[in-house]
């Protein structure tokens, strides 16, 4: 049966009731699980870049990647709301460059919305975003894109000023329009006063319980990447094992020559192999 499919009021009204559920998913075979398991928001994070396509950061990804990645999620989706990363210089640069490429997320990429890093200094490229009609979710605290000027992949918001421009950021991008928040890395007693402040949804990512949902990149969640798994990950499985026994085991049946069997092959009626004899 065709299911409903989620709408940014769904997920605003979720504001202190269930949990929202939020995993990245980079193409057709995985957001189809990831819907089949009935998350609530799929993010086409730009952690592709590095989980996916092996570069060292999130700041090489182009916008054509996230197009591209972006068109395959939707295609396998029915009910989660997906959300689309802008990558890097695709919204810092000029706010009309910020619509322009918004747009295209949603146009060519199939989005219901897209997510920038970013709160004070970004507000008024988000609030023109979302004055073009495209959802906007904001992401602050640990901004993976920008990691450098934080002085690499750090907790943030640890001393009460650090705290305080946190909180401010959370409330600029509310005011901004934003349907939901990203909280990254930031002290779980923060992310809970902010989760109070704030009318619109907080999702979490090593940021405690406190917050109104959670989001994993994937690929941390089910043991795929195994570069570096940051201490906020839980891993729910270990797939690289299974996946790296089951091409090992080809590898040698087909050395051996125990696959293809004749259940694997197709077969010939006798007489016409037997005229196989004459072709030459
Ligand atoms: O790109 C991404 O996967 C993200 C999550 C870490 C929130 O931004």
């Amino acid at each position: 049966m065709q299911q409903k499919k989620l709408t940014i009021p769904d997920i605003r009204n979720r504001k202190n009731q269930t949990p929202i559920v939020e995993l990245t998913a980079y193409d057709y075979p995985w957001a189809r699980m990831v819907d089949a398991a009935g998350i609530d928001i799929i993010l086409v994070g730009d952690s592709l870049g590095m989980v996916v396509l092996g570069y060292p950061d999130t700041v090489c990804v182009t916008m054509e990647e996230m197009l591209h990645h972006s068109k395959a999620v939707v295609r396998g989706v029915e009910r989660a709301l997906v959300v689309t990363d802008m990558p890097f210089g695709s919204y810092n640069r000029s706010i009309p460059d910020a619509i322009d490429n918004a747009t295209r997320l949603l146009k060519e990429g199939h989005a219901d919305a897209v997510k920038l890093e970013g709160g004070v200094t970004m507000a008024a490229t988000v609030a023109a975003i979302v004055r073009a009609g495209i959802p906007v979710q904001g992401h602050i605290g640990l901004t993976p894109q920008t990691a450098t000027s934080l002085g690499g992949f750090k907790v943030q918001g640890k001393n009460a000023e650090a705290a305080r421009q946190l909180i401010d950021d959370a409330r600029a991008l509310e005011d901004a329009g934003c349907f939901s928040i990203v909280l990254e890395a930031i002290p779980a007693p923060l992310a809970e006063h902010i989760t109070r402040q704030v009318t619109i949804p907080t999702i979490g990512i090593g940021a405690g319980a406190g917050c109104d949902g959670q989001v994993l990149v994937i690929h941390d969640l089910v043991g795929l990447y195994d570069r570096f798994t940051p201490k906020f990950v839980k891993q729910y499985a270990r797939i690289n094992e299974p996946v790296v026994e089951a091409l090992t085991r080809y590898k040698e049946e087909v050395e051996n020559r125990t696959f293809p069997t004749e259940a694997h092959s197709f077969s010939m009626k006798a007489e016409e192999r037997d005229k196989l004899l004459d072709l030459y």
